[in-house]
């Protein structure tokens, strides 16, 4: 395993986009949504930088992965549990590979749930590998097609407490 991102890094990039949030929203209400498992790490660090006391938080859960490949067929595993209809959203999602799980569930919570507004935060973006368009308002990284993991990121639900993200070889 190949350190890829130290942890300081992906600090340093956390409080530029928190402070960035922080200054969007100013003192509107507003619903955090981590996409679990991968999310968490990265959702409660941008969390914990953001000054704001109007900040509701939420979880949903999708599944797509087997190992190291997406089977493209994209489930809700576990839903929100606060109504934000109406609401304005900020999904935060750990890595944009193909596009597939988080195009699905933008569209679902669209649908069903019916915010005023989503914005899409992830930590990840892997570009070359992507299936579906998908515009993201904010993006820690821009990497290679490499499998990662760490800061959330799992291999068969591994790894995911470490504090960088590494490369499996
Ligand atoms: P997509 O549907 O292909 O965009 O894949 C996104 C989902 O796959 C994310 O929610 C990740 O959990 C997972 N994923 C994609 N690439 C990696 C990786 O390199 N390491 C760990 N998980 C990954
Ligand atoms: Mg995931």
């Amino acid at each position: 395993m190949k350190v890829y991102i130290r942890e300081k890094e992906i600090q340093k990039r956390v409080i530029q986009i928190a402070k960035t949030i922080e200054k969007e929203i100013g003192s509107k209400e507003v619903v955090f949504i981590s996409n679990l498992k991968g999310s968490i790490m990265f959702f409660s660090d941008i969390l914990r930088n953001i000054n704001s006391n109007s900040i509701k938080i939420d979880f949903i859960a999708t599944e797509s992965y087997t190992g190291k490949e997406s089977s493209g067929e994209i489930k809700i595993v576990k839903d929100l549990s606060l109504d934000i209809y109406n609401k304005d959203i900020y999904l935060v999602e750990d890595i944009l590979d193909t596009g597939l799980t988080l195009n699905t569930l933008v569209n679902y919570i669209k649908e069903i749930h019916k915010p005023s507004s989503i914005k899409i935060v992830v930590l990840l973006d892997k570009p070359s590998r992507r299936r579906v368009n998908l515009n993201v308002d904010y993006t820690g990284f821009v990497i290679e097609d490499k499998f990662v993991v760490g800061y959330g990121m799992d291999y068969n639900e591994k790894y995911r407490n470490l504090p960088y993200i590494a490369v499996l070889d």
